[in-house]
């Protein structure tokens, strides 16, 4: 991180300017040499200097709610002024310690409603600043590279953020409503283990459909969350969507019985407070189904992992990380569950107990994202640029790629564990493999960072292709075998969050910030359906039949298309 006077003299000269104090701005301007400076003001976003403030209070806020020791997170806010006292930050600190050992947060709010992905992306960006950040005042003569971390100028794009509703109760029992009017009251659970809907097949049947569009007679739409949706996943089994959001709350919505409205239940994340139980008012962000479609698992900001069963109960609290958990997976075997978290460590956990069966803390930042690659053995990223991968027992990383030049923001496997993809915010895919150290393939084409990334499925037509998604707002498509692009997909208007291939490989759905989800062929690389939602899009899923695509957004909404052939 570099910049020097100038240009925080033209930042400081904009404010004045766009604040209405023209003659100060007129007189700073002629003090501080603004023309002589080279900066190309018709560049500069508007409010750029209290933008810079805002990442600048929030990194600080974050800096005191994730402490070295801190197994507590929720923080007042701060005001500006107190965050640059260090007297005040320092006896926050201490005070976030103190309660920690009390285990009791009495007098501590999270007046801060501004959980939504940008707070996970601030947080993120924030934690990479504390990587990256050395003294600061040396004069550069190159200009500075602006941070394209596109979730975070997301801001002036402004998403609709629904206030969460902080005095919903935190009843024990999970809510069950449906969305309509209908007196549709059956219960998730006397359902669950029909295949009536025919799982087997697995064919996506979506040709039929006149035109590009899908009409809203398609789609269904699933009201409830109160605030946006980062995340969604279908049960393997069987037409359950679970959604996460920043309303604290995970749902599960059925959608096995057609021309109902779908049912949801309320899985509210809750911690203890003062010997009750509140609602946590941190965001959900990540959700995953163990393969027999019978548990949910939760990953939260709280520092909590959760164990839920299909008809909503809470079946464990997994309680070992200190601060946010960005990722959370089950194994196959469905015997551990493992997640990564901001305290920079993984852990493994046994699912029947909820214990803690290891921890593993080799990176030296925040771990954002985990994949198995067998039972029992895994990898990790981080914004330490490391991938580790490790394995159960084992009391170092049995291999480390190194390579990324910036942080690293998603690992997939391929289906078979021979292959390790990655994706960074330097630009870049690679590919890796146990036998060397060096990466195989590193791909280079995307203009901005890359967000996410899907292998194709096992056995499919299209075998080990992989997909990646950036803010550069383009989906590309690669042949992994020979390291070479076969399409690049770019009707996308804004950055892309997720993708996600059909379970027979022949088609991909992207989720873009433009509010579209996007079929496309993979063959062709044509667009073949598109809907448009009412938020940005942050998550896109298939069911395992292939004939269904959920989405999750950020105006609160999640909603699934239904592409079967009638
Ligand atoms: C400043 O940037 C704008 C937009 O890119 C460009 O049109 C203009 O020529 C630039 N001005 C200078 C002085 O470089
Ligand atoms: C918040 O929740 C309470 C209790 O469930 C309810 O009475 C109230 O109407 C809700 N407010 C909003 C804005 O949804
Ligand atoms: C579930 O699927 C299996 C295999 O397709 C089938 O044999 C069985 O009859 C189905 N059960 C129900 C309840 O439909
Ligand atoms: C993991 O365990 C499952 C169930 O025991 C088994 O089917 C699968 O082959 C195992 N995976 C690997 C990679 O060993």
């Amino acid at each position: 991180m570099s910049f020097n006077s100038d240009e925080v003299n033209y930042l400081v000269y904009r404010y004045l300017q766009e604040s209405g104090f023209t003659h100060s701005a007129y007189t700073f301007g002629i003090e501080s040499h603004i023309v002589s400076s080279n900066i190309n003001g018709s560049l500069v976003p508007p409010a750029a200097l209290l933008n810079i403030i805002q990442k600048g209070l929030q990194y600080t806020e974050a800096e005191i709610s994730i402490g070295e020791d801190g197994s507590e997170r929720i923080i007042e806010s701060l005001s500006l002024i107190d965050a640059v006292m260090p007297d005040i930050i320092q006896q926050r600190q201490q005070m976030m310690n103190v309660q920690n050992n009390n285990g009791n947060v009495n007098n501590l709010v999270n007046s801060n409603q501004k959980s939504s992905i940008q707070q996970h992306a601030d947080l993120k960006s924030s934690v990479k600043n504390d990587v990256e950040m050395t003294p600061v005042t040396t004069p550069s003569t190159t200009v500075p590279s602006v941070t394209t971390n596109a979730i975070t100028t997301q801001q002036s794009s402004a998403p609709t953020v629904i206030a969460t509703n902080a005095s919903s109760t935190c009843n024990s029992t999970p809510i069950t409503t449906t969305t309509g009017s209908s007196g549709q009251t059956s219960t998730l659970s006397t359902t669950l283990n029909q295949n009536s809907s025919g799982l087997s097949a697995s064919t996506t049947a979506i040709d039929d459909l006149d035109g590009i569009e899908i009409p809203a007679s398609r789609a269904t739409i699933l009201k409830g969350h109160e605030s946006e949706v980062f995340i969604c996943a279908w049960n393997p089994t069987s037409d359950y969507l679970a959604s996460g959001s920043g309303d604290s709350t995970a749902r599960i919505w059925n959608l096995n019985i057609d021309n109902v409205s779908p049912e949801q239940l309320v899985l509210r994340h809750c911690i203890q407070k003062g010997g009750t139980e509140v609602p946590s008012n941190k965001d959900v962000t990540s959700l995953d189904w163990n393969s027999d479609g019978t548990l949910l698992a939760t990953g939260s900001y709280d520092g909590f992992a959760r164990i839920w069963t299909t008809s909503g109960r809470l079946a464990s609290t997994l309680g070992q990380h200190k601060g946010p958990i960005f990722a959370l997976k089950w194994n196959k075997k469905g015997n551990y569950i493992l997640s990564a978290g901001v305290d920079k460590t993984t852990i493994i956990w046994d699912a029947s107990t909820g214990q803690c069966t290891q921890q593993f803390a080799y990176h030296s930042a925040p771990a954002l994202d985990v994949d198995w690659q067998t039972n029992t053995s895994f990898a990790s990223c981080s914004t330490d640029q490391c991938i580790h991968v490790c394995k159960l027992g084992s009391e170092k990383p049995v291999k480390t790629f190194m390579g990324h030049t910036n942080e690293v923001n998603a690992i997939k496997w391929d289906p078979s564990g021979q292959f390790l993809a990655s994706c960074s915010d330097d630009m870049t895919l690679k590919i890796w493999s146990m036998a060397k150290d060096e990466c195989l393939h590193d791909l280079k084409a995307h203009q901005k960072e890359i967000y996410t990334i899907k292998w194709s499925p096992a056995g499919g037509p299209m075998n080990l292709v992989l997909a990646s998604a950036s803010f550069d707002s383009s989906v590309r498509l690669w042949d992994i075998e020979r390291g070479k692009p076969i399409h690049t997909l770019t009707e996308h208007q804004e950055p892309v969050y997720s993708v996600a291939f059909s379970p027979d490989g022949k088609y991909l759905a992207s989720g873009s910030f433009d509010k579209c989800v996007h079929i496309w062929s993979t063959y062709t690389g044509h667009l073949i359906h598109s809907y448009k939602g009412t938020g940005g899009i942050f998550e896109v899923c298939w069911n395992s039949r292939g004939d269904k695509v959920g989405a999750s957004a950020s105006d609160g909404s999640v909603f699934v298309l239904d592409l079967r052939r009638r």
